[in-house]
């Protein structure tokens, strides 16, 4: 099989969802291999725009499978949501497999993420306060309800037992409030017999797949700078969006993984707390957030926007293993008159070129910049990589190399046309 994986190549909100979207037509199954509902997705069909956060964004295509892996922490009133709202659309949708190994988030979980933000004060991450964090925690302290538990005798007990030991934290900890047992019960009563139909082995599921030469995408969410391992730690996501988080999210060994793919965009945002090199301030800031209507897709945040940092995309490819890059959201530089690209740090009187696993390197590190001049056109009905102005194409062309990486393909606006291939017909999944 060549399973391909596609995965943010900066701190998330890259346009993956439109992407895995658009790749998922040449795909027969698409897997979500980690995170949670602080994931969002947008994917504009027809001009309608629809928000996924945890459903993996290839539901719109009814003939594909669609899979939430182990590696995924699901928050079953949410996803249920979702989906819900995607039905009362009218919209047909794909198969859906969850994974029974896949951890719940429960109620405790988003409490106990809010009562850990509040006490960490200056040093706080600004996570999205979904639960998440603390749900993979339990998972690693081995006290994490996972999906497939709900299939079998006891649950019930069990979560009383949970409930009674996280309230102690909420309670004598955080002097936040705790819950009765019966309340989460009866919470998750209605959600067990929506999941139980859902639930099965979904790494078996991927090897008959696989067995049948199916293509499979892998789907990552978060983005690189936001690894628990490789991202700019602590001000991280709990879980491994990079591409081996793949193999041990959805249950594949890496020879499933025939090529990864890493999307960025043209400039960089982030949400959240946590080191920025190439950030800008006030008005630069805000027009490059307006004119990439950049606001959370799950929390509404303003995001921070900065230049496109080179010296993250090249380690980004690397501890990905890329083969492939695509840039997004290219069109909203159309109007600005020069862009910059930060290739290398100075810092401490020296340069460098590699990304420091230091955040107090990184905090002293001075972005250098290089300057090139902007195309001040609309390129948003452009579909031929020939025909964008040609100052576009040498922007393209130096993150290339710069980062080390061919760039595959080009987004131009959120619609699924919006989409330019740089070598049309050879086909973006290899
Ligand atoms: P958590 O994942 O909610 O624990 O948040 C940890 C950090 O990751 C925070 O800075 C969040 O803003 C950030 N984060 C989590 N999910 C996303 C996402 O999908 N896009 C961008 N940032 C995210």
């Amino acid at each position: 099989m060549s399973g391909v994986v596609i995965v943010g190549a900066q701190f998330g909100d890259e346009g993956k969802g439109k992407m895995t979207d658009y790749l998922a037509r040449q795909a027969d199954c698409v897997v979500r291999y980690q995170g949670g509902n602080n994931a969002g997705h947008t994917v504009v069909i027809g001009g309608h725009e629809y928000r996924l956060h945890l459903i993996p964004s290839g539901i719109f295509y009814p003939e594909k499978v669609c899979v939430i892996g182990n590696g995924v922490v699901i928050d079953p009133e949410v996803m249920f949501q979702e989906l819900d709202e995607l039905l009362s659309q009218g919209l047909k949708l794909a198969r859906l497999y969850i994974s029974d190994r896949a951890h719940l988030i429960l109620p405790y979980h988003l409490r106990l993420d809010a009562a850990e933000e509040n006490c960490r004060g200056d040093g706080r991450i600004g996570t999205t306060r979904r639960g998440i964090g603390p749900a993979y925690t339990d998972k690693i302290s081995r006290v994490g309800f996972r999906a497939g538990e709900l299939l079998e005798d006891g649950w019930e007990q069990r979560l009383i037992e949970l409930v009674l030991e996280k309230n102690k934290a909420l309670e004598r900890l955080y002097g936040s409030e705790g819950f009765q047992p019966e309340q989460v019960i009866a919470w998750l009563r209605p959600h067990a017999e929506r999941l139980r139909p859902f639930l099965t082995d979904t790494s078996l599921v991927l090897a008959e797949l696989a067995s049948q030469g199916r293509h499979i995408l892998f789907e990552g969410a978060q983005g690189t700078m936001l690894d628990i391992d490789h991202g700019t730690y602590p001000f991280v996501t709990s879980s491994s969006p990079t591409a081996g988080g793949a193999c041990i999210g959805a249950g594949v060994g890496p020879t499933a993984i025939g090529r990864v793919l890493g999307v960025c965009k043209a400039y960089l945002t982030r949400v959240g707390e946590g080191l920025f090199p190439t950030e800008l301030q006030g008005p630069e800031c805000e027009s490059l957030r307006d004119r990439g209507r950049e606001f959370g897709t799950t929390t509404g945040r303003a995001r921070r926007c900065g230049w496109i940092d080179l010296v993250m995309l090249r380690y980004a490819g690397r501890v990905n293993g890329m083969s492939g890059l695509i840039i997004t959201k290219l069109d909203v530089l159309d109007a600005l008159p020069a862009i910059k690209l930060c290739t290398a740090y100075r810092c401490n009187g020296s340069t460098l070129e590699e990304l420091p696993g230091s955040q107090r390197l990184l905090q002293a590190s001075e972005p250098v910049y290089e300057e090139l001049e902007g195309w001040q056109q609309d390129i948003s009905g452009v579909r031929r990589y020939d025909d964008l102005p040609a100052a576009a194409r040498r922007y393209v062309e130096r993150v290339s190399e710069i980062a080390g990486l061919p760039v595959v393909a080009i987004s131009v606006g959120p619609d699924r046309d919006q989409t330019i291939e740089t070598k049309p017909g050879s086909g973006l999944l290899g």
